[in-house]
């Protein structure tokens, strides 16, 4: 008999246009008066226009917050929380990258169940339930539409903060690959790169099951064969759908299986210079890969089998090693800068992120015991 495996998933709306059952959705959760989250970029991309035209068509009223940075940090949930209670809002509405999403799930922590945000930093924090949540991503990667996880900075301690609870899964996710047209080359490569890390740590986790394998093999997959269209052209609307079907995957992969080393390392060097998180996933991937490795061979075959269908290879320790080859190529290909360097990491910075690495919540299901020196030893590599 095989473990225990429970499994969370929000309502899924997916398809073009799916971003018209916007109103419907929010009248189902019982809101009537939506908290929208987002940034400036999907504001000048023109989609806060388009869902506010859709909610006006269902006779809702709404307040938007858009003080979202890359790497949403505690100041700014303090003050989405204050505009969320003073406008009297009863359900929340995060459209964008995982930045707005995650912004607007911890924005949602605190409306009601106040204090501040760092109370609920770890597992399994959270006591009051959640107004109702919809997300819609503008990207393939984040995943967080779809998880029980939320990522913020502590700006004090220069870290990200993760948090992970079960409430934190949004009632509805709207996925519409259309709003994936507006993205510029780099943002789509990073953010598909992030996908593809979702995917193979959660593949990779010590706490995966049956279900998230199928997910995540299916993603990385997926990846290999569209990630390249889809950074090469902005309305290849069958790439983007693709992508967009790759990223869910992978996210409910991760939600349901944890992540890993590259991301309890990665949101190290996110919280201490504020770097974009899929640009330091990808630099950092094919490392953590290469530490990773005698871990599970075998999942690594698996993996290079998917990725590639025509590889092959004289053993099973040489077609493992093509998995790290494969990123890599990927990498180059889509035009990721190589080193950290590159991102504003310094040889000083090392040893006090690399401390920090090990306390991450997501380095517990990472399928090799990593200590300090290690981690060391992977970030001076990658740099
Ligand atoms: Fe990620």
């Amino acid at each position: 008999m095989g473990d225990i495996a429970k499994i969370l998933i929000p309502e899924i709306i997916f398809g073009v246009n799916s971003i018209n059952k916007a109103g419907k959705s929010l009248t189902q959760l019982g809101g009537e008066k939506p908290f929208i989250v987002t940034d400036e970029g999907i504001i000048k991309a023109g989609w806060l226009e388009k869902l506010s035209k859709i909610l006006n068509n269902a006779n809702l009223e709404y307040k938007v917050f858009s003080k979202i940075t890359q790497n949403p940090k505690d100041f700014e949930i303090n003050q989405g929380v204050k505009l969320y209670l003073s406008s009297k809002c009863d359900s929340i509405i995060g459209i964008g990258g995982g930045s707005s999403i995650d912004a607007a799930k911890a924005i949602a922590i605190i409306a009601t169940n106040g204090g501040l945000i760092n109370d609920y930093e770890g597992a399994n924090k959270i006591r009051n339930p959640l107004p109702p949540m919809i997300m819609i991503p503008t990207t393939a990667g984040t995943g967080a539409d779809v998880s029980q996880f939320a990522i913020v900075t502590d700006t004090k301690r220069k870290i990200k903060m993760s948090l992970i609870d079960r409430s934190l899964v949004p009632d509805i996710s709207i996925i519409d690959p259309f709003l994936l047209t507006t993205k510029d080359p780099k943002l789509t490569a990073n953010t598909g790169i992030d996908a593809l890390s979702h995917a193979i740590e959660s593949y990779l986790s010590v706490s995966a099951n049956e279900f998230t394998n199928t997910m995540a093999l299916n993603a990385i997959k997926i990846i290999f064969k569209y990630l390249r269209r889809s950074v090469a052209n902005k309305t290849d609307l069958y790439a983007k759908e693709k992508m967009a079907l790759a990223s869910l995957q992978a996210g409910i992969a991760f939600s349901n299986a944890g992540l890993g080393l590259l991301h309890a390392m990665a949101h190290q060097v996110g919280g201490l210079l504020d770097q974009p998180h899929g640009e330091i996933d990808a630099i950092l991937l094919p490392y953590v890969l290469e530490f990773n490795l005698i871990a599970c061979t075998e999942k690594f075959v698996n993996i290079a089998n998917v990725a590639d269908e025509h590889i092959k290879a004289s053993n099973t320790r040489e077609l493992s090693y093509m998995v790290v080859r494969l990123v890599k190529e990927l990498c180059v290909d889509l035009g990721i800068e190589e080193g950290l360097s590159y991102s504003g990491v310094n040889e000083s910075n090392i040893p006090h992120i690399s401390k920090n690495a090990l306390s991450d919540f997501c380095i517990l299901t990472n399928p090799r015991d990593a200590n300090e020196q290690d981690i060391q030893n992977i970030f001076q590599k990658a740099l």
